[in-house]
């Protein structure tokens, strides 16, 4: 696939890669040459204006903006709500936010045509691999919270749960098929780049940790539980979700992938039915954000009463707004007042130490720190060889629970 990747263009031309890089296996949708030339378009289309057109808000409010709310307000914008008064109205910050807007649906309506097409075929190929196998736990009892029910979560129609038909997998396959358009190949060849770079840092920062058992909360389609699972073959590895159609696309994916120590469970993380003190190793990527302030609470307390004495949990995040400009923390902004991310301000602004103490971690058992995310070379040059913008690098926070 290089002729489609980074050896293609050279890492000057800084354009994405094609579309036909994104990893294959028996649950992908098929892509015929339109669907693949609207991705490519998308994909380049996001690129453009997060690097040719986002820069101009900063002028724009330089410029503009703040010297206006100065006038009025008798001193500059003080936090990022106040930023928000002073540019919400601006000419340039509106083409930005509206182009965004505009590529963050047009990649929903392009995945789910893709999707919708073919969506007999996609549900039966899941039925196939999946097969009554023990390694999938469905259970229809488990309700679906409201931070997930009462939202089309960053604008995707019907969130992560909603089943068109019996048995379907539509969200998940939407959402594996489209996120090359938001992440161009950014998060590597199977989206699982977080995933190999925790695998990584687990080996560089606790290299003795016995991990026999594993727990990925809020795992989606396992596109992040898969490395881990393969990082760790004799492990007995569980992947946790709210969301059935998630799950079965996911289970099929994995089985396809190699990862046959891997069970996918339904369950709400805020309460699971594992024993106290089950897992040497829980964690989670790109998952706390789209909880709320009180779930997250119960999660992390949750974690708490799930590792064992000695085990570790890790949650690999956007970063939060501490120790960012007003100006950047208002750009950082925009998913909660334009992508459907409900928790994003508060879940941004709060200290995940506090969180974790509130619940009874010992302080000094707490961290934050930074996951690389391991990226698929044959999509992108070396790590450090040029800069992949954002999304590679994880904010990173979690707890060792003391030893016995
Ligand atoms: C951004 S997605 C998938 C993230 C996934 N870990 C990854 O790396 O691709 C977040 C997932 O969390 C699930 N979720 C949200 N709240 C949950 C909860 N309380 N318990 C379990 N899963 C939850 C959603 O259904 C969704 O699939």
């Amino acid at each position: 696939m290089a002729e489609y990747g980074a050896e293609r263009y050279g890492p000057s031309a800084d354009v994405p890669p094609d579309y036909r890089v994104a990893g294959r296996h028996a649950m992908m949708p098929a892509a015929n040459h339109d669907e693949i030339a609207r991705f490519n378009f998308l994909a380049n289309l996001v690129k453009y204006v997060s690097t040719r057109v986002l820069p101009g808000t900063a002028v724009a409010y330089q410029n503009r903006a703040e010297p206006a709310f100065e006038d009025k307000h008798g001193h500059k914008p003080r936090d990022r709500r106040e930023v928000r008064k002073a540019m919400e109205g601006d000419p340039y910050y509106k083409i930005w936010s509206a182009l965004r807007l505009n590529t963050m649906e047009m990649r929903q309506q392009a995945g789910r045509s893709v999707v919708l097409r073919q969506l007999d075929e996609l549900n039966a190929a899941a039925k196939s691999l999946n097969d009554d196998k023990p390694t999938l736990q469905l259970d229809p009892s488990v309700e679906i919270p409201r931070y997930i029910g009462s939202v089309d979560n960053h604008l995707m129609p019907g969130s992560y749960y909603t089943e068109l038909v019996a048995d379907d997998v539509s969200p998940a396959a939407n959402y594996d098929v489209g996120i090359f358009v938001t992440t161009q190949g950014l998060f590597g060849l199977h989206t699982d780049g977080a995933g190999h770079g925790l695998v990584k840092w687990l080996a560089d920062n606790h290299p003795d940790l016995k991990i026999n058992r594993i727990l990925d909360i809020g795992c989606g389609l396992g596109h992040n539980s898969v490395p881990v699972a393969l990082g760790f073959p004799d492990a007995e590895m569980y992947a946790v979700d709210v969301a059935a159609p998630m799950l079965r696309y996911g289970h099929a994916r994995a089985q396809d992938l190699g990862a046959t120590n891997l069970i996918f469970k339904q369950g709400n993380a805020e309460a699971l039915d594992f024993p106290d003190q089950h897992f040497d190793l829980i964690y989670s990527t790109m998952f706390v954000h789209e909880t709320s302030y009180k779930a997250l609470h119960r999660i992390m307390a949750e974690c708490r009463r799930l590792l064992r004495p000695g085990g570790l949990h890790v949650h690999l995040e956007q970063p939060p707004f501490h120790g960012m400009s007003p100006f950047e923390q208002f750009l950082r902004d925009w998913d909660a007042y334009y992508n459907n991310e409900p928790f994003w301000s508060t879940v941004h602004s709060l200290q995940m130490t506090d969180v974790m103490a509130k619940v009874g971690f010992d302080r000094a058992s707490l961290f934050e720190t930074k996951v690389t995310a391991v990226v698929d070379e044959t999509i992108f040059p070396k790590a450090g060889d040029f800069d992949y913008g954002r999304g590679c690098v994880w904010y990173t926070f979690g707890a060792q629970a003391e030893a016995a």
